[in-house]
């Protein structure tokens, strides 16, 4: 909605320029900067995007004062309650909460593509079998494109649609398979009797010579994770997918540059790292130790899965995280665990502490997950993986909702440049004798 007011700019009272203030259905107003280079020669600066909005989107919505996530206006308390998994990706990819037939048809279509092509593989062997899953996911979400030339019209709805399924279906298969390469255990096939978290938890968890008996609290709690984790506005990675598929590219390799960025210990690599740090923390006696550390300009030691870009409240993923971790745990016999008593204190301290209270710096969704992750029996280097089968559905949700909007073009930032000025190569370079 374009508002009848705007900025002007002056310069020794001389009008410089007039920018248009748009207004969204909720949330901050934003300054339409589009002409303004045109206007006056400058560009904005703004390195890490605090202040900029990149696009119009109507798939997720955050307040970050209020602690609100709300996914095509839904609660994402509500969802996480009231809704499974592949209901939340039916209504981030289309907009609505799917009706029974609707959901059927949905998850028969996911049900239908779960498989991987069987030459995919041969691709897992060249890889070490120690190397990160998210170095393998990247190489083989990335191969993908090359095995579907039937459907990559990205102009094509049709073809956007079946590329959301496949990527949907065959993401929880390869991350599985990922940490099958990495044991050196047989992959296992999905099965089509069981549900979208079965289906991962037991080509993940199973090996060929036992029965899978799926247990159902485990089951719905990590449908429930991978809610919490299917969108989140424009983070870095989902940022990075729209930035891939406004040249063009291909849907696959879109969400192989989601996957690659997902895996910064600063965005969806922190829940790895919030493991590693929990452990190495060790005990509750040296947890002042390392809020020291993390308060101290000089040391790069940062409290992992504390703060975050736009939530200046609490998380409201976090809070549900931390629930979900309690019922695991119960479920498992672990509420005496160790590492989850740790992080219990270790967030009970850090939150009296001014430092994070006047940093407005709060656990945010990876604080807890990696702890749920490590009780489900996920080895610590499949977190992330974990993060990107969830986040899959937000990043092809946006990419569509990109190549569909009308305003959309290849997307181009400048710059200021701070480097040398013209200068001249010396005219008697390269004629000195070696
Ligand atoms: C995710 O964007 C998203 O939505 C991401 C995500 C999603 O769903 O996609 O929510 C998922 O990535 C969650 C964040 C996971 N990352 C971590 O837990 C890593 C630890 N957190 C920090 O690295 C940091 O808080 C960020 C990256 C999350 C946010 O960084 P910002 O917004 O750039 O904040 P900043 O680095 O400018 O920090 C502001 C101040 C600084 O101190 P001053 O320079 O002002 O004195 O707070 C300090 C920072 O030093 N600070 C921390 C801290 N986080 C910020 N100090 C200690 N420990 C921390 N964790």
């Amino acid at each position: 909605m374009t508002d009848q007011r705007s900025l002007t700019l002056n310069e020794n009272s001389e009008l410089v320029c007039e920018l248009p203030i748009l207004s969204g259905t909720t949330g901050p107003d934003v300054i339409d900067i589009e002409t303004l280079y045109k206007q006056t020669g400058m560009f904005t600066f703004d390195p890490g995007f605090t202040s900029t909005a990149s696009c119009r989107s109507n798939i997720t919505y955050i307040d970050g004062e209020a602690g609100i996530l709300l996914y095509r206006g839904y609660p994402i308390e509500q969802l996480a309650e009231k809704c499974t998994f592949l209901e939340v990706c039916y209504l981030l990819l289309n907009g609505e909460l799917p009706t029974p037939e609707e959901l059927k048809e949905f998850q028969g279509t996911i049900t239908m593509h779960t498989m991987v092509h069987d030459q995919l593989t041969n691709f897992f062997k060249g890889f070490r079998r120690d190397a990160h899953p998210m170095a393998i996911m990247v190489g083989i979400v990335g191969a993908l494109s090359a095995f579907y030339h039937d459907a990559l019209d990205i102009k094509s709805k049709k073809h956007r649609d079946i590329s959301a399924i496949r990527l949907l279906a065959k993401v929880p298969t390869i991350a599985a398979m990922c940490h099958k390469y990495s044991t050196g255990l047989p992959f296992m096939y999905p099965q089509n009797q069981l549900s979208y978290v079965e289906n991962f938890m037991r080509m993940m968890l199973a090996t060929p010579c036992d029965d899978f008996v799926p247990n159902p609290v485990l089951v719905r709690a990590l449908d429930r994770i991978l809610i919490l984790h299917a969108d989140h506005e424009q983070n870095a990675s989902t940022s990075t997918v729209r930035l891939a598929g406004s040249s063009g590219a291909n849907p696959y390799a879109c969400i192989t540059a989601g996957i690659a960025c997902l895996w910064g210990a600063a965005h969806g690599g922190a829940n790895e790292a919030v493991l590693n740090m929990l452990i190495k923390i060790g005990d509750v006696s040296n947890i002042q130790t390392y809020i020291a550390k993390a308060k101290d300009k000089n040391d790069p030691f940062r409290l992992m899965g504390f703060g975050h870009r736009v939530y200046k409240n609490h998380d409201p993923r976090a809070k549900l995280m931390r629930a979900t971790c309690h019922e695991v745990l119960n479920e498992l016999g672990l509420h005496d665990d160790p590492i989850f008593k740790l992080a219990l204190e270790l967030e009970r301290i850090a939150l009296e502490d001014s430092y994070f209270i006047d940093k407005k710096l709060y656990p945010n969704v990876d604080f807890y997950s990696g702890i749920v992750f490590h009780a489900l029996g996920i080895p610590t280097n499949m977190f992330t993986a974990m993060f990107a089968m969830g986040r899959t559905v937000g990043w092809i949700a946006h990419w569509d909702e990109m190549i569909a909007d009308p305003e959309q073009r290849i997307g181009r930032p400048r710059q200021l440049y701070t480097g040398s000025t013209r200068r001249d190569v010396p005219a008697d370079h390269g004629q000195t004798k070696a």
